[in-house]
């Protein structure tokens, strides 16, 4: 069943439990998540980044969530822009089908950011599409040059103003987590998560979700994280077992490595959603 995040995620905070979202730009990939996540009988969300729709085109995109969302009726699915950086993206996979955006004015200062996600709210309004805000950087922080007005980590204030403002339906909130392969010195602040979700009722959101201490995920989703974002353990799981088969067989047949790969995919989900959530 296709529905928004909104839906898939009014119990999480109340409950103590969190979602994941899975990133994906191919068939295989989607379809191990689908795979995964009905076999733990658990809601999903596949998270599209601009470069996967570069990547495969929009309406493939939409066409491979709609069709598997048929396949496993039972299993409530949602289909979210990752990390949408302009209005115009975030409008194009409203209209494209998405069934909710992110809006990722983190690189804005603060007042800005608050403009262009209420911007998108305004459009994602009366069509039944949520939107996800982001306050403080997901990134190499070393790597970036900040302007004095980005906030990195916000404060409880920043982000209850922000929610009051834009109206948001999710947090993504930065806590010190990068995307991609673990820095040195990643980890959650849990300071920060704990000031954040004592400010505001809201669902936040973990990004860089791949990598990280089992105790510090289960951890987050038990202080307010109700989304952890997933991108790089399934690349790892996808390559790796596409690497391995054309080391041992000698296949022509790019079902047969395709297909280890999305089995892999399936295995990955399986033990992450685990990770966040326990055995059920
Ligand atoms: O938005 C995507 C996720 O934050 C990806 O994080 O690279 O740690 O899997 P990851
Ligand atoms: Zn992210």
């Amino acid at each position: 069943m296709l529905t928004n995040l909104n839906k898939i995620l009014s119990d999480a905070r109340k409950g103590g439990y969190a979602i994941a979202q899975f990133n994906f730009s191919d068939l295989e990939v989607a379809q191990g998540i689908a795979e995964g996540a009905s076999e733990m009988g658990s809601s999903v969300i596949f998270g599209a980044s601009e470069k996967a729709i570069e990547y495969a085109g929009i309406e493939n995109l939409v066409d491979i969530v709609k069709n598997l969302s048929e396949q496993f009726s039972q299993i409530p699915m949602a289909l979210h822009l990752d990390h949408g950086k302009t209005f115009e993206i975030c409008q194009k996979a409203i209209e494209a089908g998405f069934t909710s955006v992110m809006v990722d004015g983190s690189k804005h200062p603060f007042e800005e950011n608050i403009k262009l996600t209420r911007k998108v709210v305004e459009f994602a309004k009366g069509k039944d599409i949520s939107v996800e805000g982001e306050l403080g950087m997901v990134a190499d922080l070393k790597k970036l040059e900040i302007d004095k007005d980005v906030i990195v980590f916000p404060t409880g204030e920043q982000a209850r103003e922000f929610i009051e403002k834009t109206g948001v339906d999710a947090l993504a909130v930065g806590l010190g987590t990068a995307h991609g392969l673990p820095l040195p010195d990643e980890r959650i602040h849990f300071a920060v998560l704990k000031e954040v979700a004592d400010a505001v009722s809201a669902p936040l959101v973990l990004h860089g979700g791949s990598n990280l201490p089992t105790l510090d995920v289960k951890k987050a989703v038990k202080m307010g994280v109700c989304k952890v974002n997933v991108d790089t353990e399934l690349r790892q799981a996808f390559t790796g077992a596409i690497r391995k088969d054309l080391k041992d067989k000698a296949t022509l047949d790019p079902r047969e490595y395709l297909g280890d790969a999305r089995e892999a995919i399936k295995q990955a989900v399986i033990r992450k959603i685990k990770e966040i959530n326990g055995e059920h």
